[in-house]
């Protein structure tokens, strides 16, 4: 197994780290090598997705990736921005199927900012599509209309292979699970969802086992903070399904306990945790690297077939949590107070 490293801005480096520990301790048939992207890509070639890291990404089997961005960066020619790389090694690498499980920890319930009995035995899948939407139409840019003033154009747009091939992950997924689909869009407004519901509505014949339901990405805003635990997967668009899996984090307690993976249509995936480089907090040995060491689990899972090992890893969290290990975003009064270093160490023991 090849697995390409890519530990990014900000807290990527320390996170990682953590991840690769866990991996490591593992003991598997696997080799690592590493390489730098966003912002580290831009200083050290240039780029913010070297040549170089593109085909080590393509030619591994899977991607651990930490987080791209600092403020640093902000002033720059936006292809030459952090989060242009991470973008394009999306598209580039085809991986539309981007899932974002938002699991409560029961040892967690205090730790989010609803009360425990809204979150405890929280399980939602949010299945965001990646690779469309209004991150990549055409036109977008920002121009000078004829009467001097500027305008900002980005574009919305799917087309039905793009809706039905992110739909069929949903509901398989969707089989394994509580057999419940909530597709989010806003098709009272826009056609481009308009055409998501439709195309949803239509791939739901083959799933006659699955129950199909449709919200308005305002309601399940809404609804996700009222009552969660409706939802067993949720399907959605590129920026809904952003906004709204930063929402879902939070029921778990943090941000930093959600991990990700990013699939292409043969499992080949990137797994990276859902949240960003928080360059405020890098290099301080405070993180959570939990999210990142989640996803490990996820790559063992979905890329390598390895349920037992993702399993362990797993088991390996929850113990550590169990055992009243927490880094300072999920720290409540009575627990242990570690860094980021030290929590990838007692994962590494849970193991
Ligand atoms: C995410 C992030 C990225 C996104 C940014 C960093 C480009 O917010 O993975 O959710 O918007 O997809
Ligand atoms: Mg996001």
């Amino acid at each position: 197994m090849k697995i390409a490293v890519l530990p990014g801005d900000g807290i990527g480096p320390e996170i990682v780290a953590q991840a690769v520990k866990v991996l490591k301790a593992l003991d598997l048939d696997i080799s690592m090598t590493e390489a730098p992207i966003g912002g580290a890509g831009y200083e050290a070639a240039g780029d913010p997705l070297p040549e170089a890291t593109l085909k080590l990404a393509k030619e591994a089997d899977a991607v651990l990736l930490g987080a791209v961005g600092d403020w640093k960066y902000d002033k720059l020619e936006r292809h030459l921005r952090p989060e242009r790389g991470l973008l394009r090694i999306r598209k580039e690498l085809n991986l539309f199927a981007n899932l974002r499980p938002a699991l409560l920890y029961p040892e967690l319930a205090s730790a989010s900012t609803l009360k425990p009995e809204v979150v405890s035995g929280l399980d939602i899948m949010i299945v965001r599509e990646l690779t469309g939407d209004i991150y990549f139409g055409q036109p977008r840019g920002i121009s000078k209309l004829e009467n001097g003033e500027r305008e900002g154009i980005n574009t919305m747009r799917y087309n039905e292979s793009e809706i039905r091939r992110i739909g069929r992950v949903a509901f398989d997924i969707a089989m394994k699970r509580n057999k419940k689909v909530c597709s989010v869009d806003k098709a009272n407004v826009l056609e481009a969802t308009e055409l998501w519901r439709q195309v949803m509505i239509e791939l739901s014949a083959e799933y006659p086992e699955v129950e199909l339901s449709h919200m308005y990405v305002d309601n399940a805003a809404m609804q996700l903070i009222r009552a969660p635990k409706q939802f067993d997967v949720m399907v959605t668009g590129n920026i809904f399904g952003d906004i709204l899996s930063d929402e879902a984090s939070m029921l778990t307690g943090s941000i930093g306990m959600l991990p990700s993976a990013s699939l292409d249509e043969n499992n080949k995936g990137m797994y990276e945790p859902s949240h960003g480089s928080a360059p405020d907090i890098a290099g301080k040995d405070i993180a959570n690297p939990l999210a990142t060491i989640l996803s490990v689990a996820m790559m063992l899972r979905y890329t390598f077939n390895d349920e037992a090992n993702a399993q362990r890893v797993e088991n390996a969290v929850k113990k550590a949590l169990a055992q009243g290990y927490r880094t300072a975003d999920i720290w409540t009064e009575g627990s242990n107070k570690v860094g980021c270093n030290a929590m990838g160490d007692a994962v590494v023991a849970a193991l």
